[in-house]
């Protein structure tokens, strides 16, 4: 390690002398999309320090951590503001990736204050923390496709919509993306780039799917749970469409988006969407319906919950802009990213299978 990556993500090919050696501070690096990213910039050789909690015991980071290259763990709360910027400072890095957060709709329901706090005022420490950086940066904000105000038209939403959140998961990854906003403008205005040397970007996708992802309460992990124990999956809303996408698709979406950042660091400082496309949306019964397929056998049941929490029933994303900008689209379907995803599960059943290797092989597939 490091491997040489050739190749292309979505359409966009990801340039390993943009990463070899390049300090990269990426917050929620114990998490799922954080242990992908890791592997993903171990990979490209890049030098990389994680700021998170510490992982769940049963977790993706902890099958793959000891094969991470160039690779140092922080093990700290982002509302600690001190401590956030003196990692940040001592590490002076070249790229910044913010996955930090409570991400999960029905625990913002029974935590809702805690979840502002470090969704929205996390984000507001890292911005503050890069204020003190000297030096250039790009910074990649990840929030969500629920920021935007959802009355359920089916109408894809692009970045110009109206911020908005109806549960407190949603609502404080748009005030999120307000923080942003309000950074940009007040303290790291393109057009003033040459003075505070700074990038600012936010990126909103949808849920993702892969190996891995061991969250309670996220259909996938429930799903490969009750199959893996024989036990009947259980859907409470089998209608509601999702921009189900693998999680390489979005995070070859933030390495294309840091990459034009990087060129162009006035450009691209703004928001962008990464989706699936619309053609390729599945219901949640559907993606029940294709998983148990490609695992082999289950069963499955409706079990709606009476006065469940809100959650929205119908998603789109428009992805125009990343498309023209930045030359990125989705490369695996929604029927590939399962394929793939209960591949990876399998596999890391059998015994003594490296997960790190499960997760470097696909990174492989994705990119060839
Ligand atoms: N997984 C999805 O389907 C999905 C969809 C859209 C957006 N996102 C966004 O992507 C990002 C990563 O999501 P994920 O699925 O990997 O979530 P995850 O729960 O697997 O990981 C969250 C990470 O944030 C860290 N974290 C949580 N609270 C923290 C705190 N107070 N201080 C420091 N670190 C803290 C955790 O330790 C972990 O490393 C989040 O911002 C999430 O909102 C995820």
């Amino acid at each position: 390690m490091p491997v040489m990556l050739h190749g292309k993500s979505g359409n966009k090919k990801i340039d390993i002398m943009n990463w070899r050696n390049k300090k990269v501070f990426l917050t929620g690096h114990t998490g799922f999309k954080g242990s992908w990213m890791s592997v993903w910039l171990s990979f490209l050789g890049a030098n990389v320090k994680g700021y998170a909690l510490r992982p769940q015991r049963l977790s993706l980071y902890n099958q793959i951590c000891h094969r991470l290259d160039k690779h140092q763990s922080v093990i700290a709360n982002i509302l600690d503001k001190k401590r956030l910027e003196k990692e940040l400072l001592q590490f002076q890095p070249d790229f910044i990736f913010h996955f930090a957060a409570q991400p999960l709709v029905r625990k913002s329901y029974d935590i809702p204050v805690e979840t502002f706090e470090v969704n929205t005022i996390g984000t507001a420490n890292l911005l503050d923390a890069v204020r003190l950086l000297k030096k250039e940066c790009v910074v990649i904000i990840v929030t969500t496709d629920k920021v935007y105000e959802n009355s359920e038209t089916g109408k894809p939403f692009n970045e110009n919509d109206k911020l908005g959140g109806h549960d407190p998961y949603s609502a404080s990854k748009a005030a999120a993306e307000i923080v942003v906003d309000s950074f940009r403008l007040s303290f790291f205005h393109p057009s003033k780039y040459k003075l505070h040397k700074k990038s600012i970007a936010s990126a909103r996708a949808g849920n993702v799917i892969g190996g891995g992802d061991y969250a309670a309460d996220r259909i996938v992990p429930d799903i490969y749970r009750a199959l893996s124990n024989s036990k009947t999956i259980s859907i409470r809303n089998p209608q509601s469409i999702r921009p189900w996408q693998h999680v390489l698709d979005p995070l070859s979406g933030y390495l294309s988006l840091a990459e034009a950042m990087k060129i162009d660091p006035q450009k691209f400082a703004t928001s962008y969407n990464f989706g699936p496309k619309l053609k390729d949306e599945l219901t949640v019964e559907e993606l029940v319906q294709n998983v148990i397929e490609c695992w082999g056998s289950g069963k499955y049941k409706l079990t709606p919950i009476k006065n469940a929490p809100h959650e929205a029933g119908l998603l789109k994303l428009n992805i125009e802009k990343a498309k023209s900008d930045l030359a990125w689209e989705p490369k695996w379907n929604a029927t590939q990213a399962i394929e793939k995803t209960i591949t990876w599960y399998k596999n890391s059943l059998q015994k003594n299978h490296d997960k790190f290797n499960i997760c470097v092989k696909d990174i492989v597939d994705y990119s060839s």
